[in-house]
């Protein structure tokens, strides 16, 4: 296994301000990258960078708007162009939205909600980004699914339709990249610590992931150790998706 080594490199780096986008920032920064964190939560993603230190860039904007993507393309141009796009940014409509409902009682907006900063959001950064990858003949996109992806939730119904979605976009993105020296990679955890709340998630290993067993894995495919993998969906889960097996006793 080659030591990782990122000096030189740029990452952009989506939902940056907190959870596993934040811990990513700081290894991307440890392991010699510059990092342009994106947020659209201002305060959060100020306060996120100055922990990162110096090779932190902050953006702020909203995942969901066309132009904001491509002014963090402009910061990683400015900061020698785009190695790696890290599409964290993404959440649970019922949550994040406050609307603990079924789906067939979800205000439109919260739908809205749910497919856009899930899956338009890694849809526009990385057409925004993807070109600067292209050029440099190299790069490495990472898509974040999840479980739900493959489960279903009746109150997260655009999450999981927007993570599934993200496991077919992955194919794209490595097809399109491919003659270019890009690769494409969907890293899908089950429960991961970033919310204490995800230790009630059940698991085989009856509990949820430390930030560093997922973030540990998109070191790992970002670097040239993952230089044959493209196209492909990662589960990081726990045993999360044997639980059918092992609830209905198959
Ligand atoms: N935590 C888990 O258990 C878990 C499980 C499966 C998948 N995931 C996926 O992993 C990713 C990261 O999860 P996490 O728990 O670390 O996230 P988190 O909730 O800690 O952070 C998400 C970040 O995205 C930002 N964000 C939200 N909407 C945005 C928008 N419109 N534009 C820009 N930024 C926006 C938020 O401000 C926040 O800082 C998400 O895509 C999530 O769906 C997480």
């Amino acid at each position: 296994m080659k030591e990782i080594d990122f000096k030189g490199k740029v990452a952009v780096i989506t939902g940056a301000a907190s959870g596993m986008g934040l811990h990513a920032a700081r290894q991307f920064a440890r392991l010699g990258a510059r990092v342009i964190m994106c947020d659209i939560n201002e305060a959060a993603l100020n306060e996120a960078a100055a922990s990162v230190g110096e090779a932190a860039v902050p953006v702020q904007g909203d995942v969901r708007d066309f132009n904001y993507a491509l002014s963090a393309a402009e910061a990683a141009r400015s900061a020698g162009g785009a190695d790696f796009l890290l599409n964290f940014a993404g959440g649970y409509e019922a949550r994040c939205c406050n609307s603990p409902v079924p789906f067939y009682e979800q205000p439109v907006e919260v739908l809205d909600w749910g497919i856009d900063v899930n899956l338009k959001g890694p849809v526009y950064f990385s057409r925004a980004i993807m070109p600067q990858m292209v050029e440099k003949g190299a790069g490495v996109i990472i898509l974040l699914g999840s479980v739900t992806g493959f489960e279903g939730d009746g109150m997260g119904a655009m999450y999981g339709t927007a993570k599934s979605g993200l496991f077919n976009f992955v194919k794209g993105l490595a097809i399109a990249g491919a003659p270019h020296g890009v690769r494409a990679v969907c890293v899908t955890p089950g429960p991961v610590l970033s919310r204490a709340a995800m230790n009630n998630m059940p698991t085989l290993m009856g509990r949820a992931a430390e930030l560093d067993e997922l973030v540990d894995v998109i070191l790992f495919m970002c670097s040239d150790n993952a230089s044959f993998i493209t196209g492909s969906n990662h589960v990081v889960d726990g045993g999360r998706l044997c639980m059918y097996q092992k609830t209905y006793g198959l």
